[in-house]
């Protein structure tokens, strides 16, 4: 078996800013019920007519981290897309991408797992390398999760933002993705979901969530998720440098950091900046941190996320820079 490493990192947001106080002109909410609540401070839009689409936020950050890991798109033998917003129904985000960057070959496909899409990415293109499938892929979380927003909805509306992150997965002889770990279970479908519409909707458009209850539970199997990816390693939890989660919401983050017992140093908080970018919330956090170098070589990073589905995952990464 040979492993992977992560080589490059890279992310796009797009222009518009969209603050708490922009949001207070148009639905019944306040700057400081959402900080409060939810530690959201602001989140970025997409502006289709400025041509900034899923695709196109994918294959900027997608650059990035090539860049970052000091290779050409034509190395790439490999595309996994995260995301639950694609610019239509095929072809695939990953395709769009694929094409956007100038490269011809090698598997492109989505995955659809809600927030935790892009652990679900890092997992099968770890296990492409690991089997000798691919050499070098591009894991890529990528959302314009606006377009789902019901702006009326003041539960939801104030939750979600548009961006991407993307890394670089290169084949190394040390091994920087220690284990992953995925979950599902279909049964909390009615939680947090886009209806399925009826009769002349085909398609329901909006976020609904029962907020509350996917709290409850986000904290609950984040809380033991972390233990599992810890004890898969035999690692005690002193030995983690760096948390960093799936940003919904900064009291699920704080629950999940005390059980590591990290303080909040250690936690890579973009939250406040982006709010819930689903499947490109981690890898956006994870390129923040390494860019501003808090992230070093060698360190343990417990990457987790939680979502729709229900969905949950977490990633064990040495960070071999
Ligand atoms: O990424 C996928 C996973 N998603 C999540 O993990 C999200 C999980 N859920 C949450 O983060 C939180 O449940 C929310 C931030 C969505 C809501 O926070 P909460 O503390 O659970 O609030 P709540 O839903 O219990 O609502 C409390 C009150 C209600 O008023 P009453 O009934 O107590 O009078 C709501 O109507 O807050 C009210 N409220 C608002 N008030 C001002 C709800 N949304 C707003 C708002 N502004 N935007």
């Amino acid at each position: 078996m040979k492993h992977a490493r992560i080589a490059g990192t890279g992310s796009c947001l797009p222009e518009q800013v969209l603050s708490n106080e922009d949001l207070e002109s148009f639905v019944d909410t306040t700057d400081e019920w959402i900080r409060e609540r939810t530690g959201i401070l602001q989140r970025h839009i997409a502006d289709a007519h400025k041509g900034e689409s899923t695709a196109s936020l994918g294959a900027e950050a997608a650059r990035e981290a090539l860049k970052a890991a000091d290779m050409e798109a034509d190395e790439i033998d490999l595309i996994v897309v995260a995301t639950t917003t694609p610019d239509q129904k095929f072809p695939s985000t990953a395709c769009d991408i694929q094409n956007l960057l100038g490269i011809h070959s090698g598997p492109a496909f989505d995955v659809q797992a809600v927030c935790s899409g892009f652990i679900y990415g890092l997992d099968i293109a770890n296990r492409f390398i690991a089997t000798g499938g691919a050499h070098n892929a591009l894991v890529i979380g990528a959302e314009v999760l606006s377009r789902l927003v019901n702006w009326t909805d003041r539960s939801t509306c104030v939750l979600f933002g548009d961006g991407a992150g993307a890394v670089v997965l290169k084949e190394s002889e040390e091994p920087g993705i220690l284990s992953t770990h995925l979950h599902a279970d279909g049964s909390y479908n009615r939680l947090l979901h886009v209806p399925r519409g009826d009769g002349e909707h085909a398609l329901g458009q909006y976020i609904e969530m029962r907020g509350n209850e996917v709290f409850r539970m986000a904290v609950t199997t984040l809380e033991r998720i972390v233990e599992e990816t810890l004890e898969a390693n035999n690692m005690d939890r002193h030995e983690v440098d760096w948390l960093v989660p799936h940003q919904a919401n900064h009291r699920i983050i704080a629950a999940t950091a005390r059980k590591l017992n990290l303080p909040m140093e250690r936690v890579v908080v973009t939250v406040d900046q982006h709010g819930n970018t689903s499947a490109a919330s981690v890898p956006l956090a994870l390129d923040t941190a390494i860019r501003d170098g808090r992230i070093q070589d060698q360190n343990i990073l417990m990457l987790e996320a939680f979502g729709g589905g229900f969905t949950w995952g977490s990633a064990l990464v040495r960070y071999l820079a």
